[in-house]
């Protein structure tokens, strides 16, 4: 099916210049962009972006990393994209992420671990509406 899914480069992404490789790679394997902001976190959306988390002992941490310089806001679109993305990001702690992944190829830090993406189809919905109003999104066939 063609699904969509949110994806984020995080602040340490942005800052060591891999939004245009994460893009590329998602560009080349095939996927759809359907839109994209760079833009700074309010301390109020990453907490309700990270809500599921609010009881973890790292959880002040992950918000005031989030929110400590702009991050890179994608929807993606394409059939499987939300698994897919999964796997292209790699496991969620960059050491222990294969080699070919992003986070396996450019990080070494759990929280530092450059890119967000959905981890299923309700956290996909929940995190577009929660970053993308329906006007932000496109909509539109590939013709080249
Ligand atoms: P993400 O996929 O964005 O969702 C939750 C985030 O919590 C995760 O990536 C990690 O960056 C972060 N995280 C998980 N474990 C830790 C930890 N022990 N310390 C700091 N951040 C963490």
């Amino acid at each position: 099916a063609n699904e969509k899914t949110f994806i984020m480069v995080k602040p340490d992404g942005v800052q060591r210049n891999l939004i245009g490789e994460i893009v590329t790679r998602f560009e080349k394997k095939g996927f759809q962009l359907v839109g994209a902001k760079l833009m700074s976190v309010s301390k109020e959306l990453a907490e309700e972006h990270y809500g599921e988390h609010k009881e973890r002992p790292f959880f002040g941490e992950l918000v005031d990393f989030i929110t400590s310089s702009p991050v890179f806001a994608m929807v993606w679109e394409g059939p499987g994209v939300i698994a897919t993305a999964r796997q292209m990001m790699g496991t969620t702690n960059p050491s222990e992420a294969a080699p070919g992944t992003i986070r396996g190829d450019y990080g070494i830090s759990v929280g530092m671990n450059i890119i967000h993406g959905s981890d299923s189809a309700e956290s996909a919905e929940r995190e577009m509406g929660l970053w993308f109003t329906d006007q932000d999104l496109t909509s539109y066939d590939k013709t080249l």
